[in-house]
């Protein structure tokens, strides 16, 4: 069942089998280990190493083969060392002695080097399109939410008033740089290793520009002992999925955060919480919860990548066969995240009045009072004293600045009047912010005009 042990003259440990075995994980990708050799032989063929009529059978004994595991008439046999192994033992079964030839020039390492890179490289397309229906759910908020009123936080403190369209205007930048950092390392791993051999390539007249075709790569990869050492492909897409998940990990800390007793911004789906089994009152955010937990995962496969590619010499070397659980794991979490997530604040409903009314109980147009101030003469340092000890006094009366009297104002300065009240209104504190990149309703839709050009762009 091996693909070697000529020079063996015993069997191996029956722990060893299993302990140097990869079939129960890399059987994942068995449609691109078979799209890998079908491109292969043709260019074999073309070439001239194969003949016409080898490279026809190959090629009928690959296609059903794949048609046979697809409709569930071929079991992957767990038993064989990895997936490579599997399918050429079980096209050699089915073809005969034509079947021996499809490993010519082709040694398992570049063999699985390409393997993972089609896997990974559908996956990023996968991982892409995720994140634009993020984008559009985010998009939609935003939208819908130019002149909603909240709080805007430092330090978890009430700082300035904003909008809701703001607040998702911030995630929509960050995931925007998640898309396109998907796009930067799609570009730089679509270079195609096949044809390199163990290490140092082969003596066979392979044409590696007409297989990197073959398989929608931008060509062949220019050094044939890094085509099968390197993994940088994956340590770049663990970090993007990394990054990925420390925003929606901030994200969901919101979340949770709006969602509590104490807050009540905003109101989870029934479809989207889950309950108690004891407390019948609960209804927790547990999606957002696990998201957030899920995070770490994702790191410890990145830091574990990094770590185990850190001491290898040239070339391939059997560590790098655990790349592919842990990639494999943080890439179905990321997508199970990002799907989950999307559809969590797609459902979610945001209660605007209390939004609003957490803005103007926090004393967050505190700066807009001293601004007033600054435009009727007043330096800046003294405005912002005065504001102190307005701010003091009304959290001793346990009041916002809003509801004390012109005479309470004019009492500690002189300079207030009447129009303080519309200069310090919530509204006004948000619409005068309209500079690019502001809350201002105006300048937000010049915004959201943006992103939306920019999701149509793709
Ligand atoms: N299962 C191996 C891996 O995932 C395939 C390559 C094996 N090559 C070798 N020379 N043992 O890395």
């Amino acid at each position: 069942m091996k693909l070697w042990g000529g020079r063996f003259t015993k069997e191996t440990n029956q722990l060893v089998d299993e302990f140097n075995a990869s079939i129960t994980f890399d059987k994942r990708f068995w449609k691109q280990d078979i799209r890998g050799s079908l491109a292969h032989v043709t260019m074999l063929a073309k070439q001239g190493i194969l003949t016409e009529e080898e490279k026809e059978q190959i090629i009928k004994g690959l296609t059903s083969i794949r048609e046979d595991i697809e409709n569930g008439d071929l079991e992957i046999n767990e038993s064989y060392e990895d997936i490579h192994s599997f399918v050429e033992s079980t096209l050699i079964e089915r073809i005969g002695d034509a079947g021996k030839k499809l490993h010519t020039g082709r040694s398992r390492n570049d063999q699985v080097a390409l393997d993972m890179k089609l896997y990974t490289r559908d996956e990023v397309t996968i991982l892409k399109e995720l994140v634009i229906h993020l984008l559009e759910a985010i998009l939609k908020v935003m939208e819908e939410n130019t002149e909603t009123y909240m709080p805007g936080f430092t330090h978890l403190q009430k700082a300035q008033p904003l909008t809701l369209a703001h607040h998702f205007s911030a995630y929509f930048e960050m995931f925007k740089r998640d898309y396109e950092r998907l796009c930067d390392i799609y570009k730089r791993m679509n270079y195609c290793p096949l044809g390199s051999g163990a290490l140092a390539g082969t003596t066979y007249p392979l044409d590696r520009a007409y297989t990197a075709s073959l398989l929608e790569f931008d060509g062949p990869t220019m050094n044939s002992m890094d085509s099968v050492a390197d993994r940088d492909y994956l340590i770049e897409l663990l970090s993007a999925m990394s990054t990925i998940m420390m925003h929606l990990s901030r994200f969901s800390e919101e979340i949770i955060i709006w969602n509590s007793n104490e807050y009540r911004f905003v109101e989870i789906d029934d479809a989207y919480s889950t309950g108690s089994s004891i407390m019948p009152q609960k209804k927790n955010p547990d999606i957002a919860e696990l998201v957030r937990g899920k995070t770490g995962r994702v790191y410890g496969a990145l830091m574990s990548m990094l770590t185990t590619m850190k001491g290898l010499p040239l070339a391939y070397n059997k560590d790098m066969q655990e790349d592919k659980e842990l990639t494999f794991d943080a890439i179905d979490t990321t997508k199970g995240c990002l799907q989950l997530f999307t559809g969590m604040i797609s459902t979610m409903k945001f209660r605007k009045e209390v939004m609003a009314k957490s803005a103007m109980n926090g004393f967050t147009n505190a700066t807009d009072a001293a601004d007033y101030l600054v435009n009727h003469g007043v330096p800046f340092r003294d405005a912002h004293g005065i504001i102190g000890r307005i701010v003091l006094y009304c959290i001793d009366k346990g009041i916002c600045i809003e509801e004390m009297s012109l005479d309470e104002l004019k009492e500690i300065s002189p300079v207030f009047e009447e129009d303080i009240y519309d200069a310090i209104s919530l509204k006004t504190c948000v619409e005068k912010r309209m500079t690019i990149g502001a809350p201002g309703p105006k300048v937000m839709e010049e915004v959201i005009a943006n992103s939306k050009a920019f999701l149509k762009s793709l």
